[in-house]
């Protein structure tokens, strides 16, 4: 079945690209069907016009007609100038048959507009400028076809290569009785071709997908001038930088359950955001394609190429032609609706999308510490040895995790009464270590009459239905089950209630939520999924929402544990499956990767990816889903998951037990270091994240992000920054003896963390490694607060004392920042009780200074270690100064070859202002 499956969607995708005309095998994707209908229409040369006398211009937008030469369908298009340098493009029918799908619930707000300003443009063209008049869209008549101007240059043509698709609905052949209905289809001939085709309905196995107004597919194609690094459209276990797929698969996004899923692979898994950025020196690009049905992107890269000119004189005998990048974006269904983010740098991108889709929820402290997950923990007596065994072994971590089997059969909102006879017992023995609980409920709801959540929802009428009217049914963990309509609102607000203390008996206030399967999985489905004309809320069929379904779970189950608190306590919630603007909900993981080291490797791009695509909170499972890790991956897999943002140990049924001390003394020391050295930063990992949450700055970074300028950082994806001050390359070789680290920037100096050496930037290094080595440096320049002592979880730490850790820039000076709030209330929103602090070291002096005069939470907590990397010289005093003039002298130690001077037995409070001179 999934070799079938795999196969089909690879067929489809190949064809789409090399454009061979195959028959009906597939059935239930635009992927072939979609070729065969643009082969169809280039074959005709059918172009669009746009009628420009036609145009109006409102409030919000400026508004025009198009006309397919051919079908003589007319096209609305609508450009709308949006605050913060955006530009939105809709196309839809001027008079669909029926409304066409447009996806709610995404945007975060309704975008501001900005007055599109018409100027100059002859009766072939119009020119629309926004307000500061630098940005402008050049619309030209016919062929149809926008440009984006910025400062006088060409950074983005649409449709200049006359791939704007747009099949119209129509009344089925069948159907038209009356004479009127009969004379359209003047308009087009080509529906019994279509029929012919099969485009009307298509087989998939024993699936039939009938297309009641036949196809609906739509398409666009955008060259980005002076472009060739392109990145983003997650989620596929794929490259961090985009590849030409000229010559092989389109990145397909269709959310989709693939255990064990292929690697190098265009094939779309989990989670889908339709969101491409595109870097060039002294510029950076989105293109947001709002758009929940099944898409394909295909992207390709003409490079840059030199013409010799005879006929002209020597000097000017050469003309170099910018490189170009296509990428024409393809959905099954909808309208067009495309953002272009136009920059101009990365920083400018994140917060345009982020005014879209929203930011990265601000996560509860606890969950950025180690989650401990297995499928499963067997019962009460194995979650308390497990739990035992960490402290056993000094190891922390905060999470303990129960899989599907922790319920009566598969009947989320329940428990195996044998194996969890008195839930909350268990819950109050993870609370006296301060730890939580996270357990699973998927949106599949077992068929079972007695089961009330079935009969509630059953009672209401909140199952997605199938197109005969009745209750959607498919398989998945629990047998036969039906599928919560998350799309209606009242279905949310209903499943959100669940999350009740009262509703969801043996539930406490330490258990958080995990949302799997939600793409949805349904076994035996086509692809494993639902079919396509299954019915949801509003009547609209599941192809057009599909990507966007796990996104609703995760946001109902997020809601439910806001509302469960009154509104008090951030949530926790892990999704499978994503869309654009889930940053908002939680964490996002990578699902059924392999205990392999390809997997470990390719971990890095896969969460670069989803990291700038938004999604903040992301990880792989630490060892890998499947099969057994060899000690040596399952260390190296803890030090580069210790380094990722969400992380999680996680293994299928079947392995074998891999918690951390099972390896002997020497893996558990390893191991037990590297989550330790993730403790040591959480005070740097909050920060982070809180920047992801106000300022929409990625936490995990790709090179380029931080040093837009240098083309050497463009393609590098097995190294990347924290923030902007650490640089880690985790190994992910076997039997590693060095890594070859690359260090930009040339004005930069790197510190590593652990030896302390520095080097200075622009170049690659051979770093030894042992298997205790995580190679990981600080930029000069930067300062890092970290936890000086290690406690048995997040909880057991938060009095306990900081350091800092300052690496100086070639220029001697460092800056850092700081943030804490009491880690798991919304107090921080609504009574500004957090603490922003600022650390700037210059001139030998180090001075902390509030960064947020709105934040107030007091502290008791003290730096009491400061190590400076960098300083040339040995001090002869240095001194603390409070802000009521006390001055004191501090003990110190310099280490002249090393040059560091390390500080120790300080007691700064870290809320308040003080200095530091060192002379
Ligand atoms: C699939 C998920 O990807 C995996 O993490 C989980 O353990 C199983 N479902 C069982 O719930």
């Amino acid at each position: 079945m999934k070799l079938w499956i795999k196969t089909f969607s690879k067929t489809a995708a190949r064809l789409l690209s090399t454009g061979v005309f195959i028959g009906c095998i597939s059935g239930n994707g635009i992927a072939a069907s979609k070729n065969k209908r643009q082969k169809h229409q280039l074959s005709r040369r059918s172009t669009y016009q746009a009628l420009l006398d036609s145009v109006t211009t409102g409030k919000d937008s400026t508004k025009f007609h198009i006309i397919n030469e051919t079908t003589k369908v007319p096209l609305l298009a609508e450009v709308y100038g949006i605050e913060g340098n955006i530009f939105r493009l809709k196309i839809n029918e001027e008079t669909p048959l029926k409304p066409r799908y447009e996806v709610p619930d995404v945007l975060t707000i309704k975008p501001s507009t900005v007055r599109l300003i018409s100027c100059s443009g002859d009766a072939g063209s119009l020119v629309l400028a926004d307000g500061k008049g630098d940005l402008k869209c050049h619309i030209t008549a016919n062929p149809f076809k926008i440009d984006l101007v910025s400062e006088e240059e060409i950074v983005m043509s649409i449709n200049s290569l006359d791939q704007l698709y747009f099949e119209h609905l129509q009344i089925p052949l069948k159907q038209r009785s009356t004479k009127e209905n009969k004379e359209d289809t003047s308009i087009d001939a080509s529906q019994e071709d279509q029929e012919d085709l099969g485009l009307w309905e298509e087989k998939f196995g024993k699936f039939v997908d009938v297309k009641v107004n036949g196809p609906a597919s739509i398409g666009l194609d955008f060259s980005l001038h002076g472009f060739e690094h392109l990145y983003g459209i997650p989620q596929h276990a794929e490259s961090h930088q985009l590849k030409n797929t000229s010559d092989g698969d389109a990145y397909r996004l269709y959310n989709l359950d693939v255990y064990g899923y292929k690697i190098h692979d265009k094939m779309g898994i989990y989670g889908s955001v339709p969101y491409l950025l595109a870097h060039k020196l002294g510029r950076t690009l989105g293109i947001f394609w709002l758009n929940a049905s099944e898409t394909l992107v295909e992207i390709n890269t003409e490079p840059a190429v030199k013409y010799t000119l005879t006929q002209m004189g020597p000097v000017a005998a050469k003309q170099k032609i910018r490189c170009r990048t296509d990428v024409h974006w393809m959905s099954e269904s909808g309208i067009i609706d495309v953002f272009l983010l136009t920059g101009p740098t990365p920083s400018d991108i994140f917060k345009q999308y982020s005014y879209l889709t929203g930011t990265q929820a601000m996560p509860p402290l606890f969950s950025l510490g180690y989650h401990q997950c297995r499928w499963n923990y067997e019962d009460e007596q194995d979650v308390k040895a497990v739990d035992a065994g960490f402290d056993e072994h000094d190891i922390p971590y905060d999470v303990m995790w129960l899989d599907i089997e922790h319920t009566e059969g598969k009947r989320y909102f329940t428990w195996d009464k044998k194996r969890f006879p008195n839930p909350k017992r268990m819950q109050e023995l993870l609370r006296s270590k301060k730890r939580k609980l996270v357990v699973i409920s998927d949106p599949h709801i077992k068929i079972d009459p007695d089961y009330s959540v079935y009969s509630k929802a059953k009672e209401q009428g909140f199952f997605v239905r199938n197109h005969e009217g009745g209750d959607f049914e498919g398989v998945c963990w629990p047998g036969l089950s039906s599928y919560l309509d998350f799309t209606n609102p009242k279905v949310r607000e209903w499943y959100s209630g669940l999350f009740t203390f009262s509703a969801y008996q043996g539930s406490t206030d330490i258990l958080y939520i995990w949302n799997d399967m939600n793409e949805p999985s349904v076994f035996r489905g086509p692809e494993l999924t639902m079919q396509k004309n299954a019915v949801h809320h509003g009547n609209w069929e599941h192809r057009e929402l599909h990507n966007i379904y796990g996104f609703y779970q995760h946001m109902a189950t997020a809601e439910g544990l806001i509302q469960r608190s009154e509104g008090k306590e951030r949530p926790f919630v892990l999704t499978r499956s994503f869309f654009a603007g889930s940053q908002k909900y939680g964490a996002v993981w990578t699902g059924d990767n392999t205990a392999e080291w390809s997997y470990l490797k390719i971990s890095i791009p896969m969460l670069l990816t989803l990291s700038i695509t938004g999604i903040s909170f992301c990880g792989a499972d630490v060892g890998g889903f499947i099969g057994n890790p060899e000690a040596e991956l399952l260390v190296r897999w803890y030090q580069a998951g210790a380094y990722q943002p969400f992380f999680r140990g996680h293994a299928t049924m079947k392995t074998k037990r891999r918690e951390p001390w099972l390896f002997g003394e020497e893996y558990t020391r390893l191991i037990r270091e590297a989550i330790r050295q993730r403790y040591a930063l959480l005070p740097y990992w909050y920060f982070l994240f809180y920047c992801a949450h106000v300022a929409a700055e990625p936490v995990m970074r790709p090179l380029w992000i931080e040093f837009p300028e240098e083309l050497d950082t463009f393609g590098v994806e097995d190294e990347y920054m924290l923030g902007s001050a650490l640089l880690v390359h985790p190994v992910t070789e076997p039997k590693a003896t060095t890594v070859d680290v690359f260090l930009p920037g040339s004005n930069e100096v790197w510190y590593d963390s652990k030896t302390f050496a520095h080097w200075e930037g622009a170049c690659t290094v051979k770093i030894p490694v042992a298997l205790d080595t995580i190679p990981v440096f600080q930029r000069g320049g930067s300062i890092v607060p970290i936890k000086t002592t290690i406690g048995k979880s997040t909880g057991y730490m938060s009095d306990s004392p900081y350091g800092l850790r300052v690496a100086l820039s070639t220029k001697g000076s460092a800056m850092g920042e700081f943030y804490l709030d009491d880690g798991h209330s919304f107090q921080y929103l609504h009574q500004k009780q957090f603490l922003h602090r600022k650390f700037s070291f210059l001139a030998g002096v180090l001075i902390n200074s509030c960064a947020d005069k709105r934040g107030h939470y007091p502290t008791k907590c003290v730096v009491e270690q400061i190590f400076i990397q960098g300083l040339k010289k040995q001090p002869s005093s240095v001194t603390t100064h409070s802000s009521d003039g006390k001055e004191e002298p501090v003990a110190f130690t310099y280490c002249a070859k090393m040059s560091t001077l390390r500080l120790e037995k300080l007691s700064l409070n870290i809320g308040t202002d003080w200095e530091v001179h060192i002379r």
